[in-house]
């Protein structure tokens, strides 16, 4: 049995008063999932200190969006892994579309990222996914998959035991446009394949999200799938309801 995961990735929403309501709003309603559901919030770097203080012992792990690739030092605005694990922080979210495509984020960059946030003892929620016109011309599976080689596979085996892997398609974040269920198990499954190449059959344990615009009304067909092990959620995660209603989509 794999880990099942519904992780909410906030991205820059809410103040910090309101993120510290929904941190409290998703505590009170989280029994209603089960157990056997794990749930992670990931609030802006500033609402961090206090949702991890909100959540703590409530079975809500808290992670961030993003850390530096560097350890420490003069890079003027960076927030380094050891900062976030210091305030009690457990996962961060690398290699999201959006880093990718707004702030030039590389594989390079990743690697040294996946780095940091290991030697801190945070666990990556590593993000691949394909643009539009690459599913059009029919390169998907070669740009997830380079996103894969070109990271992943530079990973210990002791690493990558403890990796997520988030597939989201950008054409269907924050469109309103999900993958079909078949589309998305047929890129999960050969993500799987593609780690298990490398790492044999301890791919068969790494929990493999699917994420862009998941909600209660197709969380439940998309999590049926085999390789469906959750998602990675971003605007039905802004709403507790919504939260906790695809948490109880397995
Ligand atoms: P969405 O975003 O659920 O709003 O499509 C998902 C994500 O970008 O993580």
């Amino acid at each position: 049995m794999r880990r099942k995961i519904v992780a909410g990735n906030w991205k820059m929403n809410t103040l910090p008063a309101e993120g510290l309501e929904l941190a409290r709003a998703i505590v009170a309603k989280r029994r209603e999932t089960g157990p056997s559901v794990e749930l992670i919030v990931c609030p802006p770097f500033t609402h961090l200190s206090e949702v991890v203080k909100a959540t703590r012992g409530e079975g809500v792990a808290v992670g961030a969006q993003n850390c530096a690739a560097e350890e420490k030092g003069a890079y003027t605005g960076e927030v380094s892994a050891a900062m976030l694990a210091a305030l009690g922080v457990e996962y961060v979210i690398l290699g999201h579309s959006e880093r990718r495509e707004y702030y030039g984020e590389t594989s390079d960059t990743l690697n040294r990222k996946l780095a940091m946030a290991y030697a801190n003892r945070l666990v990556p929620i590593y993000c691949v996914g394909e643009k539009l016109e690459e599913r059009e011309s029919g390169r998907h599976f070669d740009v997830v998959g380079a996103q894969l080689r070109e990271v992943v596979y530079n990973l210990s085996p002791e690493q990558f035991s403890s990796l997520i892997v988030a597939y989201e398609p950008v054409w269907a974040i924050g469109t309103g446009k999900t993958a079909t269920s078949e589309q998305a198990q047929e890129m999960h499954a050969y993500i799987r394949r593609t780690l298990a190449e490398k790492f044999g059959a301890a791919a068969e344990h790494t929990p493999i999200l699917y994420g862009g615009s998941c909600k209660p009304s197709n969380a439940q067909e998309l999590f049926a799938k085999p390789d469906v092990d959750g998602g990675l959620i971003g605007g039905a995660a802004l709403e507790a309801d919504s939260f906790i209603g695809i948490g109880k989509s397995f």
